[in-house]
């Protein structure tokens, strides 16, 4: 789902039968994963990031009935911008830890490109693809082409790892080039599946049902709520837990680019109630998933119960820069996606709803050891981390027993290079409103009008509680930073550039009432990437023998 470029008046080109074969240019690999070398000081370590080349969004994310998480995503793996796409693939038991799979999805032909989409396991075999098995993969996806925008299909009998194309395809057509990244989930009271398609520009998501995933029918429009940007992109709808309530509601996220408050591309959320045709919003807000800049085109995993957390990736860029960030000249690959995401809605102070995003268990990529581990008042603590090979860091800091008048203080971390003085700062303001921002303006690796410096969010206090808390979590990797404020009830995700390794940690608070405590705890991560490299220092990846 990239924003194609227009042409006017251009004529609606069916789909040939064509559509069935594949096309793999010369220099593209098939049946091979792609090598990639992680170790570039702008690499992200503990993010999945493709080996080279550019990727945009996540696409058909799943998780297996053996608990393999499956990751597609929008590659062009010809070139460090955007243009070619296919679906890449990786798989991952605890979402840290990615192995790259050979390429799963092709263009059928020379002048078609896959754009977003999702897929799902149909184990009943609704759609008759698969005659003897129950973990058959169907993927959904655009079929982009210089004059139409259509909905196809692929299959897979081996869990996900290769596919075939659907000779009946395109599946769902409405005459147009702006038409597209379907995402499809089951609703098991209607036993129906549920397709969350745009239609971009008309800024429209249409809701189809189908018994057999090859014919939809068009059951509802949700159109023109909320922010409205330019376009739509890549809804999602999912079941999801509403805490302190039994039933769990639905979320239907929808992705905005260009147009976003900020600058570029954003993802706004739903929260509200779905019969099977309808989704009705719970109110008339705009909720907006991320007060960062970098973070775009999430997905929910399918396979994940509604009563349970769901889980989400998102794209960590944005089209205003994506294409010309440095990663892309000095080491060969453009964008990462995000950490993987807990989400649940809550409700919070004054907002009603909300939806919590909170980094999922980072225990396997964490060491055991803190190197800051400190409680203080007004103070600071200020440590090296350039022995963390990875240059990957978990952090809290904790601020409790905060009165509730009179409300003093500040309390920030920075990170710094040692060698060249950039540095990344993020503080937090307890009075007089409680605000929280981000400062990247000191990183100096990249200058762009739309890489934006700094970014805020508000965190109003419990006016019920006797004293008040805050919290910050969060991880830096190398060029990423991701802060989770109060568990997760608001998140940035933020891109930066330093040309020289950022690598070391300042914490410092001042100005606290008295009786405020600040509790920092400082964690090195292990690199996801670098046990995976062979001798030569490449990850080659792997295709994964699969026994049906
Ligand atoms: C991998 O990239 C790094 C940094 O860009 C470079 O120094 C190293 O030589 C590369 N390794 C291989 C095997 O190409
Ligand atoms: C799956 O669907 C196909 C096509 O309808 C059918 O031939 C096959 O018997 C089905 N298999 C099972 C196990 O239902
Ligand atoms: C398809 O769209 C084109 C361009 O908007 C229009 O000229 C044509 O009449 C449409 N065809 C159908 C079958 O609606
Ligand atoms: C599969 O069939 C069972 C039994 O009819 C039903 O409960 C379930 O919702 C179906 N699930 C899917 C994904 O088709
Ligand atoms: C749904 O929205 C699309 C895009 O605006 C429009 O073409 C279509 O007619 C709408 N369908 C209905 C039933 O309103
Ligand atoms: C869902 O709600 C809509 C609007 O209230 C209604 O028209 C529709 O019939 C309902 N669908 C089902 C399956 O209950
Ligand atoms: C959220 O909590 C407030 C305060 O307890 C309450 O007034 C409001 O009704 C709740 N909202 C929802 C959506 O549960
Ligand atoms: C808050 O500040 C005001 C004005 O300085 C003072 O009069 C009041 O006593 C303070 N309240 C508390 C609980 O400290
Ligand atoms: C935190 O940063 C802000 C903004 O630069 C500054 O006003 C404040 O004094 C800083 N606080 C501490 C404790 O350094
Ligand atoms: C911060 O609070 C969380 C949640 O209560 C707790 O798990 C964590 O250990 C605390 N961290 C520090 C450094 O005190
Ligand atoms: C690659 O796959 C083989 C066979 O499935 C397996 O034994 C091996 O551990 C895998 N390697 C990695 C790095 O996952
Ligand atoms: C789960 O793993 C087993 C053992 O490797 C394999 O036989 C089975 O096909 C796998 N199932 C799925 C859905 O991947």
């Amino acid at each position: 789902m990239i924003r194609s470029i227009i042409i006017a008046c251009a004529a609606f080109v069916p789909q040939a039968l064509s559509q069935q074969s594949k096309y793999a240019e010369p220099s593209v690999p098939t049946g091979v994963p792609i090598p990639g070398n992680y170790s570039g000081a702008l690499r992200p370590q503990v993010h999945f990031s493709p080996p080279k080349d550019f990727m945009n969004d996540p696409n058909g994310m799943f998780v297996d009935a053996n608990g393999t998480y499956h990751l597609y995503y929008q590659y062009n793996p010809t070139s460090t911008t955007a243009g070619n796409q296919h679906w890449g693939h990786a798989t991952s038991q605890d979402l840290y830890h990615w192995i790259n799979q050979p390429i799963a999805i092709f263009p059928p032909n020379e002048n078609s490109n896959i754009y977003s989409g999702s897929a799902i396991v149909d184990v009943n075999n609704t759609s008759g693809f698969f005659p003897h098995q129950n973990n058959g993969v169907v993927a959904i996806y655009t079929i982009n082409t210089p004059t139409s925008q259509t909905q196809a299909l692929s299959y897979s009998t081996d869990g996900g790892y290769t596919f075939q194309s659907y000779p009946g395809n395109p599946v769902l057509s409405d005459n147009s080039s702006q038409f597209r990244d379907p995402k499809v989930s089951w609703y098991a009271p209607t036993q129906q599946w549920v397709m969350v398609v745009s239609y971009a520009q008309a800024l429209t998501i249409g809701f189809f049902t189908s018994d057999n995933l090859k014919e939809w029918q068009h059951v509802s429009n949700f159109s023109h709520h909320g922010l409205l940007g330019d376009q739509y992109e890549c809804p999602n709808l999912v079941e999801i837990p509403m805490e302190g309530q039994t039933e769990p509601m639905y979320v239907l996220a929808v992705s905005i680019n260009p147009g976003a408050p900020i600058g570029g591309s954003i993802t706004q959320y739903f929260p509200g109630s779905f019969n099977g045709t309808v989704f009705t919003p719970v109110d008339g807000a705009a909720r907006i998933s991320d007060f960062g800049k970098d973070n775009y085109a999430g997905q929910f995993f399918y396979g994940i119960p509604g009563d349970q957390n769901q889980i989400s990736l998102a794209w960590t860029s944005n089209w205003q820069y994506s294409q010309v960030v440095p990663t892309g000249p000095l080491e060969g690959w453009r964008s990462s996606m995000s950490l993987p995401r807990v989400n649940y809605l809550k409700n919070i102070t004054r907002v009603g709803y909300d939806l919590v995003s909170a980094p999922y268990d980072l225990s396997a990529v964490t060491d055991a050891t803190a190197l800051i581990d400190k409680s203080m008042g007004n103070g600071s603590v200020d440590v090296s981390y350039s022995t963390v090979s990875s240059g990957a860091l978990y952090f809290q800091i904790n601020i409790t027993n905060i009165p509730v008048v009179n409300i003093t203080g500040t309390a920030n971390f920075t990170f710094r290079s040692s060698r060249s003085g950039e540095s990344l700062r993020a503080g937090y303001f307890l009075a007089p409103d409680s605000a929280f921002f981000i400062d990247r303006g000191n990183v100096k690796g990249f200058d762009n009008p739309f890489f934006t410096d700094k970014f805020s969010t508000s965190c109003p206090y419990n006016p019920s509680a006797s004293s008040l808390s805050w919290s910050v979590e969060g991880v830096i990797d190398r060029s990423i930073l991701e802060v989770f404020i109060n568990g997760g009830e608001s998140s940035a995700t933020v891109s930066f550039f330093p040309e020289q390794a950022l690598d070391t940690i300042e914490i410092t608070s001042s100005g606290l009432n008295p009786g405020v405590r600040v509790n920092a705890a400082v964690y090195g991560l292990n690199s996801a990437w670098a046990s995976l490299e062979d001798a030569s220092g490449i990850v080659t990846g792997n295709i994964t023998d699969y026994q049906a």
